[in-house]
């Protein structure tokens, strides 16, 4: 099947549901495959409540290389199309992204299913921020000077509950679900397309590999995010 099987114009309600290769054109690594994050850190040692615990200056190291690097990255045209549909059609971006390259692009109507790497919590005494300093200097909550922690959902931790309920509804209520750039081995994120395809919504995936989900979709774009989604586009942007 080609692209031109699927208009973004024949539909209403779409939900982009994003993962790293999403900004994988705008130059973020993505976590698996070849360049793959999780291939040169180790997550138990970065990633992981454990180890922010048991050394939370070291899991900073690794977040202030993170904030350096995709602070320096912009939206790619894939993030633009996506933006510019909300002046079209009813859109919601559900993101595995941390990035917060969405947001940059233009997009409002994101749910950050992982957490947000420029978002802080301090787990001492509950206190936020938002800064995109990169990197972070004072690693302390200003408040109660603990260690801020990333507002980030680590390996071992459960996904913010509203957040999720916002999801499933996101899913139900779409006619169009897009998933864009995610190997679909990390739940339960993994599981959310399945969702939209019991609510009959019609289900593309954009990847230029297949993943353990592929099936499930009616249709499967083995192209890059960018050209895909300016392909679908097409009559509306
Ligand atoms: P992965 O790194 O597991 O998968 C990235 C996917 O993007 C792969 O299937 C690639 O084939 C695809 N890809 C690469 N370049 C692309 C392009 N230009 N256009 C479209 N697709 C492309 O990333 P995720 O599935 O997002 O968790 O990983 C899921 C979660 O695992 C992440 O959210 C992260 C990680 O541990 C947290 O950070 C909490």
């Amino acid at each position: 099947m080609t692209t031109h099987d699927v208009r973004f114009s024949d539909y209403e309600n779409i939900v982009f549901f994003t993962g790293a290769g999403m900004s994988a054109e705008s130059g973020v690594p993505t976590y698996r495959g070849a360049g793959g994050i999780w291939k040169e850190y180790n997550f138990e040692e970065y990633a992981c409540q454990a180890a922010f615990d048991r050394d939370p200056e070291h899991v900073w190291e690794f977040h202030n290389y993170r904030r350096k690097l995709i602070g320096a990255c912009a939206p790619n045209p894939g993030h633009v199309v996506i933006a510019e549909m909300e002046k079209h059609r009813a859109t919601t971006v559900v993101t595995q992204n941390i990035d917060g390259i969405h947001q940059l692009a233009g997009s409002t109507t994101v749910h950050e299913l992982h957490g947000g790497l420029w978002r802080l919590r301090c787990d001492h005494c509950g206190n936020r921020d938002t800064r995109r300093d990169a990197p972070l200097e004072d690693l302390h909550c200003g408040a109660c000077h603990h260690y801020w922690r990333p507002d980030i959902v680590w390996f071992g931790d459960s996904l913010d509950r509203e957040v999720f309920d916002q999801v499933i509804k996101a899913m139900e209520g779409c006619d169009l679900m897009v998933a864009i750039g995610t190997s679909a081995v990390v739940y339960p994120a993994a599981q959310l397309p399945i969702l939209a395809k019991a609510s009959r919504a019609r289900c593309v995936e954009i990847n230029p590999e297949p993943t353990p989900l592929s099936d499930i979709y009616d249709v499967c774009v083995r192209k890059p995010a960018s050209e895909a989604l300016a392909e679908m586009a097409q009559g509306l942007l």
